[in-house]
């Protein structure tokens, strides 16, 4: 991997609300293939970094690259902004699977996962249509495809959400905890799908606070703290053999109960 162009560069990344700095310089080259898990406290910056790389986010200064090619170019400002045929490009080569699923409403499960193959990517319907099928039933849910997302159990609706994402066949998964909002009975379900995912040799970026998934899934952890990457490292390194004390208090609180 040492020479291979990364998946993802990230260079010197900062987003700034107003006076309020939230990320502070990050850096980050994903090679093909890896898994990253982002662990953090509670407004450490995880889903603004996730937002950035895929520009739901302006970046208010550094550098994005996907397979060494630039998204967005740096105004004077450092501001980085991207042409609507950059962003094109960006969205179907990265997709994001958010905490609150997102999905449309008013159109039926198979209309949410062709949506973005027919609008984005210009795929002809009866094309998009074959392929959602397939794609839901990766996710084990070919026989809801003409339900609407609220008929679905959380855990249901976040599969689809899987489905919808992978359609648009991208190179990168980002993943923003996925499983919060749902009732514990139905995060394996999704934990499993994403499972499934990386063992094809997918690149994903996981925002998670399962922190034994995280140890199963990741081929290296981030932990982030103040809009900085804090600490990162193999699973074992990070999650079992922190070296750094706000690493090693963070951890603690997830492990304060043992029975
Ligand atoms: N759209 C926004 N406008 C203003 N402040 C924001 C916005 N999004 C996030 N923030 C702020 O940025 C900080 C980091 O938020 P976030 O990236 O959501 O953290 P995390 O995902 O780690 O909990 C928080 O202080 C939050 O209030
Ligand atoms: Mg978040």
């Amino acid at each position: 991997m040492a020479d291979a162009t990364p998946v993802l560069a990230v260079e010197g990344l900062r987003k700034s609300f107003g006076p309020n700095e939230v990320l502070k310089g990050i850096d980050l080259k994903v090679g093909a293939g890896e898994r990253i898990a982002i662990l953090g406290s509670s407004g450490s910056g995880k889903s603004t970094f996730l937002r950035c790389i895929n520009f739901m986010e302006t970046p208010s200064a550094g550098r994005i690259e996907l397979d060494g090619a630039p998204i967005g170019t740096q105004g004077r400002d450092g501001v980085l902004t991207a042409k609507s045929g950059e962003l094109r490009r960006l969205r179907t080569r990265v997709g994001m699977i958010f905490q609150q699923f997102n999905l449309f409403p008013h159109m039926t499960v198979l209309e949410n996962v062709m949506e973005g193959p027919v609008t984005v990517k210009g795929m002809k319907r009866e094309e998009a249509r074959a392929k959602a099928q397939d794609y839901l039933k990766r996710v084990g849910l070919a026989e809801k495809a003409d339900q609407y997302p609220q008929r679905l159990s959380g855990g249901q609706q976040q599969r689809v959400a899987i489905a919808r994402a992978l359609a648009m066949e991208p190179e990168i998964l980002l993943f923003d905890e996925p499983t919060s909002s749902l009732d514990p009975e139905l995060v394996g379900e999704v934990l499993d799908v994403i499972l499934g995912l990386s063992q094809e040799g997918r690149t994903m970026l996981l925002v998670t606070h399962e922190l034994g998934f995280a140890y199963h899934f990741a081929t290296r952890v981030l932990f982030l703290h103040e809009g900085r990457i804090h600490e990162q490292g193999t699973p074992d390194e990070v999650l079992k053999n922190p070296r750094e004390e706000r690493t090693q208090a963070f951890l603690r609180r997830f492990s304060a109960f043992h029975f």
